[in-house]
């Protein structure tokens, strides 16, 4: 993925990009966070008809939870191209619960994200 092909309208939401990373990689999509000066997104790009129609489920199933108060990021815009399809959100700050384990918590957090991963 690259800044100067990002679709305009994308570009536009988010204005001038400071710096992008590379997550560690889903299996479905390609996902970079971009840093501008005031905030982080996340941006995934799908490639091929599957995926796309998942990354468009995603979309809608995103904006739906938002409203119910669960922890999801924002979702901001879903963009059609061709044979490709953009969705841009937020950045959540965090780490994947197999990580904070492997980490050796006591036994009681283990338990307790465990449990609160649900
Ligand atoms: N909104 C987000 N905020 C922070 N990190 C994210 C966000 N979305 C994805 N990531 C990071 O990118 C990785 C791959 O994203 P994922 O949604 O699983 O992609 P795919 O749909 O391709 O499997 C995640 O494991 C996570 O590290
Ligand atoms: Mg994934």
């Amino acid at each position: 993925m690259n800044i100067q092909n990002l679709p305009i309208e994308i570009k536009e939401h988010i204005g001038k990009v400071q710096k992008i990373t590379f997550p560690k990689q889903g299996h479905t999509s390609t996902v970079a966070i971009l840093d501008t000066c005031d905030q982080k997104y996340i941006i995934k790009k799908t490639e091929n008809d599957l995926y796309n129609e998942w990354l468009s489920d995603e979309y809608q199933v995103l904006q739906y939870l938002y409203h119910t108060g669960l922890p999801v990021p924002k979702v901001y815009s879903f963009h059609r191209e061709d044979t490709s399809r953009w969705l841009l959100m937020d950045y959540i700050d965090g780490i994947s619960l197999r990580e904070f384990l492997s980490k050796m918590p006591d036994l009681q957090s283990k338990e307790k994200a465990i449990f609160n991963f649900r």
